[in-house]
């Protein structure tokens, strides 16, 4: 089934397997450099890419050497990643990440700002190492649609930076699941308290993307039940149930395997469109597999992603055809690094 095409959106993806957004701190000045294109190029063969987490706007920069998407020199820059992947045959998603009270002043020049001012019992990267997430500054009412909105206006730079369309991160801790959240939302206004209150920003930032640059070119990724970065979410399963029926129609939803079976199985049936399953979660111990894949495909997912798998393996769908083995990651090489980057060679070299 992993080899087989699908439909999503306006796009005919020749396999089922989408590599999962990564962040690499690889970026120069917010901007992507010219190996992010070799990198991205090099896994085109993916049915889809999604790439690591990239800021809306200045504020939402999570970390150090991560890249954005808010300006006309970034635009350009995303351009030669974009125009490269599709020059191999690829699609490509830019993941759309407002890291919210996940942040640091010395990152961007920037306060953290968050649904309240409460921080998350966490560390943070700096470009000097990590240190305790700082207390946001609480969000006001007219600021927090401004957050909103600049999902679409971000969505609207991808598309002109060549993006086949957005995901936005609604998972991992990041502002999106800091609103969903029962501990990181105490806000009293529309936005916090009840489910429809913790699910609304998260609706609205999906509207903003959608008026943007049409349905069929937006998803989003969630981690239900999630609680890296310091997440409690009380009113489960009921919380991402009104999530789903909240949301408007659009390409897809993008489910870490953050919960049990039989909830994910529930969001699957929820769901009326393409629905994504990562295995392996917020990089749990063990890497997801292909044998998870075929079970999850078999279970009613359309999609696999494949996060690490995906570093080490530029060629995962050609190894999993071939039934090749695959190449192990190496953590030090992560984030930041020259090495474990464009190095990873294909199984014929
Ligand atoms: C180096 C690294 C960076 C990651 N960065 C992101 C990110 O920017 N956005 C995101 O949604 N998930 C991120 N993840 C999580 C992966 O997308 C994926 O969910 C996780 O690695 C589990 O899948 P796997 O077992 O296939 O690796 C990252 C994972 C790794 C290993």
């Amino acid at each position: 089934m992993l080899l087989t095409s699908y439909r999503l959106g306006n796009l005919t993806l020749p396999n089922r397997l989408v590599m999962a957004p990564m962040t690499r701190a690889r970026a120069v000045d917010g901007s992507p450099v010219a190996e992010t294109a070799t990198y991205y190029a090099q896994r085109a063969t993916a049915g889809l890419i999604v790439t690591e987490g990239v800021h809306p706007n200045a504020v939402g920069q999570a970390g150090p050497f991560m890249p954005g998407i808010h300006n006309a020199s970034q635009v350009e820059a995303w351009r030669v990643v974009t125009d490269a992947v599709h020059a191999n045959g690829g699609r490509i998603f830019a993941q759309l990440m407002h890291g919210g009270r996940i942040g640091h002043p010395d990152v961007a020049g920037h306060h953290p700002v968050a649904p309240s001012a409460i921080a998350a019992r966490t560390e943070v990267f700096t470009a000097a190492g990590v240190v305790p997430a700082p207390v946001p500054r609480a969000l006001s009412l007219n600021e927090v649609r401004d957050q909103a909105q600049a999902f679409g206006d971000a969505a609207r730079y991808a598309v002109e930076a060549g993006f086949d369309g957005v995901e936005l991160h609604g998972a991992n801790g990041y502002l999106i699941q800091q609103f969903l959240s029962s501990n990181a939302n105490q806000r009293t206004d529309g936005y916090g308290g009840s489910i429809s209150g913790r699910i609304r920003f998260a609706v609205e930032a999906v509207e903003a993307a959608v008026d943007a640059i049409g349905a069929e070119r937006v998803g989003i990724r969630l981690s239900p039940g999630g609680e890296v970065q310091d997440i409690v979410e009380g009113e489960m399963p009921e919380l991402y149930g009104e999530l789903l029926k909240a949301l408007p129609d659009m390409a897809y939803i993008h489910v870490l395997a953050t919960t049990d079976d039989e909830m994910l199985m529930g969001l699957r049936k929820a769901w009326p469109s393409a629905f994504i399953l990562n295995p392996g979660g917020q990089i749990g111990p063990h890497e997801s597999t292909r044998e998870q894949g075929e079970r999850w495909l078999a279970n009613g997912a359309d999609l696999i992603s494949y996060g690490r798998a995906y570093l080490g393996n530029p060629d995962l769908v050609e190894r999993f055809r071939l039934g090749l083995p695959l190449v192990g990651t190496d953590r030090d090489t992560w984030f930041q690094t020259p090495r474990g980057y464009v190095d990873y060679p294909t199984y014929q070299h």
